[in-house]
């Protein structure tokens, strides 16, 4: 970036400015930090909560943004004065489409997710993906705007972004296929039997990881192993056949690349989200080095065993859905959002999860999705029916 002119002949500025959608979560708050390491490097020029309008007050204030999005009718905080601040999805998608930014970084959850994804890749702006939901359910749309937008798709993602570092250098011709890594949640050790009734407290306790509930929830329930299956096919243009999973309990081995000659690439790091998301940041430049080396002395042992996916329903339902393609990983999606902010908040068991998702995706006739409209209209629908069926399975809870 040092050298570049613009037309005007006005010398850019040398840090990159960054959009942070999603700031007061654990991943936002993780770029929030990286940033802060590297002051020359990166300018905050916006950030976005849904909610916690006093954390983002403070980020505002921190790094000196000038705009903030927030959601439809969150109080008002006490921004600096001259903060101009937006709501709701319009809002997500201005920030995301701003040409006064460089890098958009998308850490939102969920379906929210994906309006702001389509509105950076559609404007050519250098996204930097955390967002795994806006893949799942818009894998095709997404690739295709990037393409025709030459907009760059960087993973956050712990096993993208060590994919995205291994396939470097490797020819299409010597991919055979990639593996990633899955930890096996917060349950791996709990006896099958006890897995549905598993407590609130338990499904958030993650072995290796440090994440929000979503994700720590979907851990568990392998929903997050699939989505990533999904990711890998759209991030790396691979059919769902060269796309396995093996456990990894240590979580040091972030994926694997198998080769046409039967040998593998592996990338290996210390679980700590901020190595992945320095990298994002800082792409196509080499990573600033806030990091303490990874020396292989104090890595421990490593293990790789099969998954028993017996013990984790809800992997098969989404994964299944999403080689249906159409709308139906939308619903599969959507469905999981809602029950697991259902299960969070004590209206259903944690095997109840499977049952929503399984419900909406039977009640829920799927289509194509040939544009962003369909893929929303298939969410709302999706949104109402995996309502329905909590709404059911918590009146039994409480009966
Ligand atoms: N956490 C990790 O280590 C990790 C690792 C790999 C991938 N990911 C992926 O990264 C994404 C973010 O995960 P996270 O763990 O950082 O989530 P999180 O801690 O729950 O944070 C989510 C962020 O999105 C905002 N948000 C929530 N609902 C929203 C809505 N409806 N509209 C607009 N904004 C909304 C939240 O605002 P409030 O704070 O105001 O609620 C918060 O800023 C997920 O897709 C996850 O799968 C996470």
């Amino acid at each position: 970036m040092g050298g570049r002119v613009t037309p005007s002949g006005t010398p850019p500025s040398v840090r990159k400015r960054v959009a942070v959608l999603g700031s007061t979560g654990s991943i936002g708050r993780n770029v929030l930090a990286v940033a802060a390491a590297h002051p020359d490097a990166f300018e905050i020029v916006s950030l976005s909560a849904f909610r916690n309008v006093d954390l983002l007050a403070e980020q505002a204030a921190r790094f000196g943004v000038g705009k903030v999005a927030v959601g439809e009718g969150t109080p008002q905080g006490s921004f600096p004065d001259g903060v101009e601040i937006g709501r709701g999805r319009a809002s997500l998608e201005a920030l995301a489409s701003d040409p006064g930014v460089d890098l958009v970084v998308n850490a939102l959850v969920g379906a929210a997710g994906l309006a702001p994804t389509l509105a950076a890749v559609e404007a050519g702006r250098t996204l930097a993906l955390a967002n795994k939901e806006s893949l799942v359910m818009a894998g095709e749309l997404v690739s295709r705007a990037a393409e025709s937008s030459g907009a760059a798709l960087v993973p956050i993602d712990s096993e993208h972004s060590s994919l995205f570092r291994c396939l470097k250098g490797v020819p299409r011709s010597e991919l055979a296929g990639v593996v990633l890594t899955a930890s096996g949640g917060p349950l791996r050790d709990l006896p099958t039997s006890e897995i549905a009734s598993a407590g609130v407290e338990a499904v958030l306790d993650h072995p290796t990881w440090d994440m929000g509930e979503k994700v720590t929830v979907d851990s568990a329930t392998l929903v997050n192993k699939a989505m990533e299956v999904v990711e890998a096919r759209w991030l790396f243009d691979l059919p769902f056949e060269r796309i396995e999973v093996v456990l990894h309990r240590e979580s040091i081995v972030h994926s694997l690349v198998r080769l046409t000659d039967g040998t593998l690439l592996a990338h290996l790091g210390l679980p700590d989200m901020k190595v992945p998301i320095q990298y994002a940041m800082f792409h196509p430049d080499p990573p600033g080095g806030i990091f303490e080396d990874c020396r292989p002395g104090a890595l421990g042992s490593l293990h790789f065993e099969p998954v028993d996916f017996g013990r984790y329903p809800c992997y098969d339902l989404v994964l299944d859905a999403a080689r249906q393609g159409g709308t139906s990983p939308v619903i599969a999606a959507t469905a999981d959002e809602v029950a697991v902010a259902a299960f969070v908040d004590g209206r259903i068991r944690f095997g109840e999860i499977a049952d929503v998702i399984a419900g909406a995706l039977a009640a829920v006739a799927a289509g194509d999705a040939p544009d962003v409209d369909a893929v929303l209209a298939a969410e709302e629908t999706a949104r109402e029916a995996a309502g329905q069926i909590v709404g059911r399975l918590s009146g039994a809870l409480s009966q």
